[in-house]
């Protein structure tokens, strides 16, 4: 095999919930471009409740089947402890740590009226808290060997949606969550960067059980090229996750099928501008003007090609 398709060769990655959907994909290519893989994945329903280590052994045979190098684990990525067991199990199994991609997820879609506390906190906590947790867990390992060797290659690779950059009716725990992971990479790619730690993330539309569970598509891929084939979004990941993409970071790209659009962040339209304090008149006067001549935001249709096709 070529340099160009083993582009992880030597690297070790770890996969939060790669025991199905996307992540599962990213497991899989992650092997085959060369990577020693640590399958996370808690195995539990589509809304964060029960567990089982089946998905992520699963995943593991399969890799292993193809000559891969992958070792489970079924660690819940809401939890504190996980985090840092994650990373001792890649630097134990492997010798080190190179990719973090935080891919875990969960859904559990109402309204803002009738979102309970507990749904609020199991989905910030997996996505949002999860995400968190293993950055600073593995960002921590990357400080320490910067500080020891110099800068390292390292990857952070997060997944936001487009739910979270565009909002969505019903997703108000889940939007926030995914809002927060696109800042948060912004702020990792910040503090990071001095150690050679780049951090990305990625918005991904795919066929799989979480978005078949908001009814919107069917899980069922179809025959011939399917767009939504979760197995497109992986490419990217993988490029992402190589030493090819050193100079890549702060970004958010929105991915499906074969399409990557990088997504360009909040900016500032139109501006009421007065030299001294503004007055409640001056705004009542004024400010219609001004919104008047911004941009709506930006809606979950604009957000790639198929959905505006669709
Ligand atoms: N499918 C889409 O169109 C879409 C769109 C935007 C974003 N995403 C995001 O992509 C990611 C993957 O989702 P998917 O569509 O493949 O869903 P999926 O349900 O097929 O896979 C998610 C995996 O995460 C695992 N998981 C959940 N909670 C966990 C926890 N606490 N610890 C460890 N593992 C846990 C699940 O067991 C599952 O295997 C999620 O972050 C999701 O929000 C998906």
């Amino acid at each position: 095999m070529s340099e160009t398709s083993r582009p992880l060769a030597d690297r070790v990655a770890i996969i939060t919930g790669a025991g199905r959907g996307i992540g599962r994909e990213h497991a899989l290519a992650y092997a085959r471009a060369g990577a020693a893989v640590v399958v996370n994945d808690l195995g539990g329903g589509g809304d964060g409740t029960g567990g089982s280590t089946g998905p992520a052994a699963d995943v593991v045979a399969e890799i292993e089947a193809e000559g891969g190098s992958a070792v489970s684990n079924g660690d819940d990525i809401s939890r504190p402890e996980s985090a840092a067991r994650l990373v001792h199990t890649a630097v134990e199994e492997f010798g080190r740590l190179d990719v973090l991609v935080n891919n875990a997820g969960i859904l559990r879609d109402k309204t803002l009226l009738n979102t309970s506390l507990e749904d609020w906190e199991a989905v910030l906590g997996v996505h949002l808290r999860g995400t968190f947790l293993t950055s600073q867990a593995a960002g921590r390992y990357w400080r320490d060997r910067a500080k020891e060797s110099g800068p390292v290659d390292a990857r952070i690779i997060n997944t936001s949606s487009g739910s979270g950059l565009f909002g969505n009716f019903g997703q108000s725990n889940y939007a926030s969550a995914k809002a927060g992971i696109a800042s948060l990479t912004i702020v990792t790619s910040l503090e990071l960067g001095r150690y050679g730690v780049t951090a990305n993330a990625i918005a991904p539309v795919a066929k799989t059980r979480l978005l078949a569970s908001t009814g919107r598509i069917e899980e069922t891929v179809s025959e011939g090229f399917d767009p939504y084939d979760p197995k497109h979004v992986s490419p990217l990941v993988v490029w992402l996750g190589s030493p090819e993409s050193r100079d890549v970071t702060g970004r958010v790209f929105s991915v499906v099928g074969g399409y990557v659009g990088v997504v360009e962040g909040w900016h500032i339209g139109p501006t009421l501008h007065h030299e001294g304090p503004l007055t409640f008149d001056e705004i009542s006067k004024e400010l219609p003007e001004v919104l008047a001549a911004a941009r709506p935001n930006a809606t979950p249709r604009e957000s790639h090609p198929y959905a505006r096709e669709s």
